[in-house]
């Protein structure tokens, strides 16, 4: 791996939560989905989050991400307070900082590959980085398929255009939920190792829920979720070490 400066430095943080509050309806209906969690995710580091069904996975990453509000509590993308923004500055903030690939890939089928691609920089009037967009598109072997439509390619493709369009506009974070729960074990074993170049060789940072062992031993770390807590972290992780962390916590009687 080279040194260039476009990699940043592992201890900078991108994203960062501390006492991160929500809470879902009032009274008896009253649900605390997240209960003061403190999170750092570094930049160049690849995270996972996992845990039981409910237990705030998908409300951590959209409170993070500036999707969701939250209750108490703080959120930082890089330097940025978001509870300092007006609704305006958010959409901003997230259309410029922030990637998103959602398990539905949410690509436009009367756009060719390479139009999906580089529609959310189109949209904003932002110019492509030219050479940056062809590395994403090299490392993610779309080069042969960008004027394909999204019906003319397999599920895996089209997962990696979406791939392609979340570090395509090189946000300073990438969120995933379940990004590969909709494709065989051979595809998303494909897009998983491209969220994991993308991190090592061109110092992304990533953030992805998944309930999939074996795709959480991709990241660097993960981190686990029970009620609303952070109740766990590995490092480094396997697909077997993290599988004996999940029955863990089946055997305290959780459900999932
Ligand atoms: N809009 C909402 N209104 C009320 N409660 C909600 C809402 N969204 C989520 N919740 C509750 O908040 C808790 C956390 O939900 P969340 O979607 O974050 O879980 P998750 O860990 O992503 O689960 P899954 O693995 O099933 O996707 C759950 O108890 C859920 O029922
Ligand atoms: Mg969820």
């Amino acid at each position: 791996m080279t040194t260039t400066p476009t990699v940043p430095r592992a201890t900078a943080v991108a994203a960062r939560a501390t006492e991160l509050t929500k809470v879902y309806g009032q009274g008896e209906t009253q649900v605390v989905a997240l209960d003061r969690v403190s999170v750092d995710f570094r930049q160049g580091e690849f995270t996972a989050i996992m845990g039981p069904s409910g237990s705030g996975k998908s409300t951590l990453m959209h409170c993070v991400a500036g999707l969701d509000s939250f209750s108490s509590g703080s959120v930082r993308i890089g330097d940025t307070e978001l509870s300092a923004l007006k609704d305006k500055q958010l959409t901003q903030l997230r259309r410029d900082k922030i990637g998103f690939i959602f398990q539905a890939f949410n690509l436009l089928p009367t756009l060719t590959a390479m139009e999906n691609i580089t529609l959310p920089m189109d949209i904003t009037g932002r110019r492509a980085d030219q050479a940056w967009v062809q590395k994403v598109i090299d490392m993610l072997g779309l080069s042969g398929r960008l004027k394909h439509r999204p019906t003319e390619l397999s599920g895996g493709q089209q997962q990696r255009v979406a791939v392609a369009r979340a570090l395509a506009s090189r946000p300073e974070i990438i969120f995933g939920d379940e990004p590969t729960g909709n494709l065989d074990s051979r595809s998303g074993a494909e897009v998983l190792g491209f969220l994991r170049n993308s991190v090592r060789e061109l110092g992304q940072t990533v953030v992805m829920v998944t309930h999939d062992p074996v795709a959480a031993s991709y990241a660097d770390r993960v981190i686990f979720l029970a009620d609303g807590r952070i109740v766990d972290e590995m490092l480094r992780p396997t697909a077997d070490g993290v599988l004996d962390r999940m029955k863990a916590f089946d055997t305290k009687g959780r459900t999932s």
